[in-house]
């Protein structure tokens, strides 16, 4: 059996999507959520699930007294494979080195990010994709490394619309399309460990 934390910092809707995609999966298991902000719409998602879900805010720690925190908090889950969704802290080389898998020459860390990468790194990818007015624009399932959304890329999938186009509808088209992804690659986690994307 897989281990799986899911961390997020905001509504938690790629958490739901994942958490959604769960009973579908044989090999591999959502054990616990995890978040950095004490009012994440996140934690009201984990309740909905049943789940458990581990609040741990940042403030007077530094970066890494704040993952030791993590680490030891979920040391009793014994995670194979941590899902990024929306967690809004950069991790450490130290954090990520925990979860280094030889045989797939990367850290079971992954994360999902709101653009074609390496377009729009960063925060508010949605908004600067936006702004350039494309009339394509997408998403990346993609392994965590120390950069900033720099990892090898695992998955994209793309969107078109026509102008005009407001922001939310843009948004709200790229996140539905994040909630299809990012299942597709849990899928993948539980059926092959992303073996086939190395
Ligand atoms: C998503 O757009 C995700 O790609 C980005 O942060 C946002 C999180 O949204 N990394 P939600 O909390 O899952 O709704």
């Amino acid at each position: 059996m897989k281990n799986i934390a899911v961390f997020a910092s905001g509504q938690g809707s790629n958490a739901k999507a994942l958490l959604t995609k769960e009973k579908e999966l044989q090999n591999s298991r959502i054990q616990v959520l995890l978040t950095d902000r004490k009012k994440a719409g996140v934690i009201q998602v984990a309740r909905d699930f049943d789940k458990e879900i581990i609040v741990i805010p940042k403030a007077r720690f530094s970066r890494s007294e704040h993952e030791q925190l993590i680490l030891s908090a979920l040391a009793p889950y014994k995670i194979d494979w941590v899902l990024l969704a929306g967690y809004m802290r950069l991790l450490s080389p130290q954090f990520i080195q925990h979860f280094y898998d030889k045989s797939l020459r990367q850290s079971r860390i992954i994360n999902i990010h709101p653009s074609l990468l390496p377009l729009h790194k960063g925060i508010n990818a949605y908004e600067k994709a936006y702004q350039q007015e494309p009339h394509e624009s997408g998403i990346t399932v993609h392994f965590v490394d120390d950069g900033m959304d720099t990892g090898k890329i695992i998955k994209q999938a793309k969107f078109q619309f026509q102008h005009p186009v407001s922001f939310t509808e843009f948004k709200n088209t790229g996140l539905q399309l994040e909630h299809q992804l990012y299942p597709q690659v849990l899928q993948e986690i539980d059926q092959n460990g992303l073996q086939d994307e190395i």
